[in-house]
This record gives structure tokens, sequence and C-alpha cells, in this order.
């Protein structure tokens, strides 16, 4: 039997994707086979995509970190088949087949039940950035932080980790500074509950001092390098930040400061290698106390031939919110 999927393949030491029937039998031995009729696109699978060996080492290879869909078969006691699955990170996509393709066959410790008052196609409206997005959310609510504490932040605010983070910091009553290089999205991040707006470019500097005006009581950092370390220095007495991600650099330029004299706490998200426990836990809050009704509204949905065009867009920075990827 085949399948539909999207292979990047390394030809003369470049990347190409091409959409092609794959063999059912080409699929790693893990116990559980699942049909995808869901993924979504994040800034890791365009990595992938385009070759990146941090990411996947093996090639030709089926990008894809998310999927949600149906069990077709399985050995294992856990499942039935029919039944409604998520699994997002481990290794999925990075060097096991992953998502964007029809099918997947991973471990059944990969995967989260779909909870019941949340679609399959809703569960790739949030995808890996939404859970990142949530694991983030959980730190800072399991540090205590509340609205009453003062203003929090979102950077990278107009991609998948950004938006998601934004819409949940907004349901729970924060009052979130969006920053953004893209300040021609005020309408749709006022839309979502931004109350304040920055251009990044005021937090893209070096450093001029470890201690600067206390502005936030937290917030959700996607993007690292300058603007996270400027961040650091301007939050208030006992803040929190999150942070998950590095598309503005991989360094942090900070000193003991902040964390000696203000108590703040900056917390690390890895959402892929999070216990399984604790992203059914998030997936559970999703459909619960967490649930975003305008979840669907600013999301593409593209087609599997349409994804090459959408990875290229993610790496060059300009993805406004989430990619979700139809299989049928
Ligand atoms: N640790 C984890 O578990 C985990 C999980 C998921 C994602 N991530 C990481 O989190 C980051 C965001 O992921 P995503 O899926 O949200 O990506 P995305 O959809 O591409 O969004 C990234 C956003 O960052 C901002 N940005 C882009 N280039 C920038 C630059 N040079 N300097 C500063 N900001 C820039 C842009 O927003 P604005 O224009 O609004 O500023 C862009 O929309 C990535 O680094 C990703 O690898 C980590």
């Amino acid at each position: 039997m085949e399948y539909r999927a999207l292979v990047t393949s390394e030809e003369n030491n470049t990347f190409v994707n091409s959409i092609e029937k794959v063999k059912l039998s080409s699929l790693p031995e893990h116990n559980t086979l699942i049909k995808v009729k869901f993924s979504s696109l994040n800034y890791k699978d365009a990595l992938s995509a385009s070759g990146n060996k941090g990411v996947s080492r093996n090639y030709p290879h089926t990008p894809g970190i998310d999927a949600a869909g149906i069990i077709e078969e399985t050995t294992g006691s856990e499942f039935k088949k029919g039944e409604e699955v998520i699994v997002t990170g481990y290794d999925l996509g990075m060097n096991t087949s992953g998502g964007f393709g029809e099918y997947i066959r991973v471990p059944d410790d990969w995967i989260v039940k779909k909870p019941q008052n949340l679609s399959l196609s809703e569960s790739m409206a949030f995808g890996t950035a939404g859970l990142t997005a949530g694991l983030c959310l959980r730190k800072l609510l399991n540090h205590g932080l509340k609205p009453e504490h003062g203003d929090v932040f979102v950077t990278g605010v107009t991609g998948g980790v950004g938006i998601i983070s934004l819409m949940l910091l907004s349901k729970l009553g924060f009052e979130v500074t969006a920053i953004t290089g893209k300040m021609d999205q005020e309408n749709l991040l006022k839309s979502l509950g931004a109350k304040k707006i920055i251009d990044r470019n005021e937090f893209d500097l070096e450093l001029i001092s470890p201690l600067q005006k206390p502005l936030y009581a937290g917030g959700i950092d996607a993007v690292g390098g300058k603007i996270l370390s400027n961040l650091i220095c301007s939050t208030s007495q006992r803040a929190a930040i999150a942070c998950c991600g590095m598309v503005g650099g991989l360094s942090l330029d900070t000193s003991i400061f902040p964390f000696i004299l203000r108590g703040l706490s900056l917390f690390g998200v890895d959402s892929a290698e999070s216990l399984l426990e604790t992203k059914e836990e998030v997936w559970e809050n999703f459909s619960t106390s967490w649930k975003l009704n305008n979840i669907d509204d600013n999301i593409k949905n593209i087609s599997l031939e349409e994804l090459p065009n959408e990875i290229s867009n993610i790496l060059k920075g300009n993805q406004i919110g989430r990619v979700r990827v139809l299989h049928d």
C-alpha cells in the first residue's frame, strides 16, 4: 500500500521538496499506525525541510512534527482502532517520518488521546506552536504569576507561538504588550487582546544597562537574542519569563542583577521532550479552562502541494498566525 507525503531529498547539496507516493512498509517499526487527518507547519518543520542537520540527519525524509488523526492499527493495549489522537514532538518529523505524510507509525508513549471538547482540526490549529505557548503559560502560572502583578509581554507575537501566547494570556485576563516586527498588524493584534503594541526594534539593541526601567511582571519569549536580553533587564520584582525560541539569535547578554536584585525567574520550555502527562494536561486545558473559541480565526488551511511555498515563507520570518495542513 502507498500513501502521499511531502518528501525532502538532497540533490547536489541542495534540498528539494516534492509530493510523492511512499510505501507504507517504509514507515518505522513502531507499534501504532495512525491515519493523519491534519498536521501543522512550525519553524522546526521548515528547518527539517531545508536540510538542517541539527533537526533531521538523514534524507530523503518526511518532516512534520505534528499530527492529528485516527488509529488505523495497533499492537499495543493503550489505544483502539478508530480512536482520535494527537502526536507532537519527540522524534516525529525529525528522524521519524512525520505528519506531512498521510500515515505515521509511532510508539504509544508519544500519543495523546484527543480531549473530548476539542476537534482534531482544532488541535492542529494549536499544533506544537500552541502546545509550546501552553507550556510557557503553565510555567508562568505555576510560578504564581497573576494578572494583578502587572503587564506581561509576548515577543514574535505574529508567529505561531506568539499569536497563541497572546490569545491565551488575554483570555486569562493579562494585559499583554505585543512586541513585533510587523507594526502593520496592529488591528489583528488588538483584536486578539493586545493592550499595547511595540516595535521590536526598541528592544533589538545592544544591552546598555543590566537593570532597566521595570516594565513587565512576566512574559513569553519566542525570539531570544538581544530582544530577550533587554527584556530580562526590564522586569519588575519577582517576575517570570518563559522562553522557547531563537529566531532573533542564540546568545543571551545578561548579568546576575535581574536575578539577584529583582528575583527574576527565567524558565525554558522544550515542548518536544515534555513529559506525555504534561502534554496531556495542556491539551486538556485547551479543551476546558483555556478554550479559545477563536482558535480557527487566523488559520491558513493548506494542502500538501501548498507546503513548499509556506515553508519558504516561514523561513523568511513572514509568517502571520498558524498554518494547518489538511490531508483529505
Ligand atoms: N522550545 C520549544 O519547544 C519550541 C517549540 C516551538 C517553537 N519553538 C521556537 O520558537 C520560535 C518561534 O516559533 P514559531 O513556530 O512561532 O515561528 P514563526 O511562526 O516563524 O514565528 C516567529 C516570529 O518571530 C518573529 N521574528 C522573525 N524573525 C525575527 C528576528 N530576526 N528577530 C526577532 N523576531 C523575529 C516574527 O514575529 P514578529 O514579526 O511579530 O516579531 C515571526 O512571525 C522558533 O525559534 C521555534 O524554533 C520552540
